[in-house]
């Protein structure tokens, strides 16, 4: 049967091909334009560390803002926020100590070293999921040649903790800790508080978005793997015996692409609704299908292209430590497919393992049983008016002993053990009763779904998907940044067409009654031709320019140019304000 390639696929591959030109110079525009740009380059610049200027600052907190009320609107959702210095004990707890790890292969000629896995990126479908062995195999059967003297003698993988360490107070009595290496320890450590919270009524989420820390191996391709970046988490509790009732099937219009298992191979992927994929077991999970729904949703405002996202499953020996399932919302740029969020079912896995360590009740919640429970028993029960003044201090405890005793006792008198005393109980002592109890519930531990969302990955893909060039007829290259006008660092751009009779205090009042309006931002620019500045602000993504030239000054009219369409309008001052306020 012949592969049908239909005109959608062809555009699709001929913008992927476009996209992956285009990743050099979008970098370029980013550092010139003051978007993004390499850490403490006046320095010399750290691998894996960036800057975001006076532009980018603004793009990142408003992509923020855009996520938190995503998840805020959904009414059983807190916001906290928690240290990024955490001390040691927790992240033995969680895990991180121990099996945060990667593995680096170190040349034998020349010592540097790399990440084991990036070495074989082209000749394995997925090196992250392979073992320290297998690992070690691939180098040596496919003589893989040193990147820095093109040797192929390797040492064998070996495990590194991504972690940056530190110590809390003065160094020699001090507390060692980590900068954490996620933000959603801080959620399970608050638990008790977000539980409270909520009154106990599962299912309930906190969210926590803040910069996170993994001392990287070979940080590399830009803002993608970076040893310092931004972070935005939720924690989704859940009873695991009770279905979270999502309607799926209101998204029955919406194709997501799908690659269970983890594996590349074009056989799996597949494209379905995400109501099917959860009946048809794909996903697992219903809270991890309703949250891969309403985070490709939140893509697509952020003003992402659907085309290049897709989900792909973990493989089983990929997961992270804590995790049972994960799908990674993949998106498509110049880089190639890139995790860029990872939903991740965690199990009972963060709070068990905090139970453990540090026993305590807090970490529970109260689960009603559907029909109560009778059971009939028989308790040895203590009779306390020979037991205290016999006992005294040690009564209560050799009551509350006496009371759970499993097999009870034929013969009197018998020994009691309570701690590390023993006692002789007398017949007197007790009453041997029938009774009747009701259990009305339990405590258990909650499980946890984790939206985990890599803030810097999606803003490069926004920024990615909104670039285009297009030919003008006096300019090559013509570059607009589409971005979504609710992202864009920028709302108005106000230019006097020139800084003279009057238009530059007519401009400058005008920009000033735009900033008035909450959430919109401006800038001023009366510099060069006006053909210059639209081009200035198509580059950097304002999505409207504001002229102000003569006869604006007679009759408060102005023209408004929209950078996507390239089409202009004269509108009075006050359509403008009002054009302005229904933006944000
Ligand atoms: N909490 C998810 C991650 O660390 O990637």
């Amino acid at each position: 049967m012949g592969l049908l390639i239909t005109s959608k696929h062809l555009d699709m591959l001929k913008q992927m091909a476009q996209m992956e030109n285009n990743g050099k110079k979008l970098m370029s525009l980013l550092k010139k334009r003051g978007y993004i740009q390499p850490a403490f380059e006046l320095y010399g610049g750290i691998a894996g560390l960036y800057d975001y200027g006076p532009l980018g600052g603004r793009l990142k907190s408003n992509v923020n803002k855009m996520w938190l009320n995503h998840w805020i609107a959904l009414g059983n959702i807190v916001e906290i926020d928690s240290p990024t210095i955490t001390p040691k004990e927790v992240l033995m707890a969680s895990g991180h100590i121990g099996a945060f790890n990667d593995f680096a292969s170190e040349c034998k000629s020349c010592n540097s070293i790399f990440r084991s896995d990036h070495l074989l990126e082209e000749i394995h479908p997925n090196p992250d999921s392979l073992s320290q062995e297998d690992l070690f195999s691939e180098f040596e059967n496919n003589l893989i040649k040193c990147p820095t003297c093109k040797s192929s003698k390797w040492s064998i993988p070996q495990p590194l903790n991504l972690m940056f360490s530190t110590t809390i107070g003065a160094s020699k009595n001090g507390r060692t800790a980590y900068m954490r290496p996620e933000t959603a320890q801080g959620m399970f450590l608050q638990f008790p508080t977000i539980s409270r919270f909520f009154r106990g009524k599962l299912p309930f989420g906190a969210v926590q978005l803040g910069k996170g820390y993994r001392n990287e191996i070979s940080p590399r391709q830009g803002i993608i793997r970076l040893r310092e970046f931004n972070m935005a988490e939720l924690e989704y509790f859940i009873d695991p015996k009770k279905s979270t009732s999502h309607n799926l099937e209101i998204w029955n219009d919406t194709l997501l692409k799908l690659i269970p298992d983890g594996s590349e191979s074009k056989q799996k992927e597949l494209e379905t609704t995400i109501f099917d994929a959860v009946k048809n077991g794909i996903v697992k999970h219903e809270t991890v299908g309703w949250f891969m729904i309403k985070t490709y949703e939140l893509m697509i405002d952020l003003g992402l292209n659907p085309e290049f996202l897709r989900f792909r499953q973990h493989e089983k020996n990929e997961m992270a430590h804590y995790a049972t399932d994960c799908w990674d919302l993949e998106i498509f740029g110049s880089y190639g497919w890139i995790e860029c969020v990872g939903i991740a079912h965690r199990g009972s896995y963060d709070l068990e393992a905090h139970d453990k360590f540090i026993n305590t009740n807090d970490l529970k919640i109260w689960r009603d049983f559907e029909t109560e429970k009778v059971i009939e028993k028989t308790v040895c029960s203590p009779v306390q008016s020979v037991i205290g003044p016999k006992f005294k201090n040690y009564s209560k405890a050799i009551s509350e002993k006496l009371l759970k005793i499993k097999n009870i006792p034929e013969s009197f008198p018998f020994e009691l053990e309570v701690g590390e005393e023993t006692f002789l109980i007398q017949k007197e002592m007790v009453e041997i009763k029938d009774i009747k109890t009701v259990d009305r519930g339990e405590w258990f531990i909650p499980h946890v779904v984790e939206p985990a969302f890599g803030i810097d990955r999606i803003i490069w893909h926004i920024l990615e998907h909104s670039y285009n060039e297009i030919n003008k007829k006096d300019d090559e290259n013509y570059t607009i940044l589409s971005l979504n006008k609710k992202i864009a660092p920028l709302n108005f751009a106000v230019y006097p067409l020139y800084e003279k009779d009057g238009m530059k205090q007519k401009a400058d009042s005008i920009s000033q009654l735009l900033r008035e309006v909450d959430g919109i931002s401006v800038i001023y620019d009366g510099s060069k031709s006006i053909g210059r500045r639209y081009a200035r602000g198509d580059e950097i993504g304002i999505p409207f320019a504001v002229t102000v030239d003569l006869q604006t000054i007679e009759d408060e009219t102005i023209t408004i140019r929209y950078r996507d369409s390239q089409e202009q309008e004269r509108i009075t001052v006050s359509e403008l304000l009002d054009f302005a306020t229904k933006i944000v």
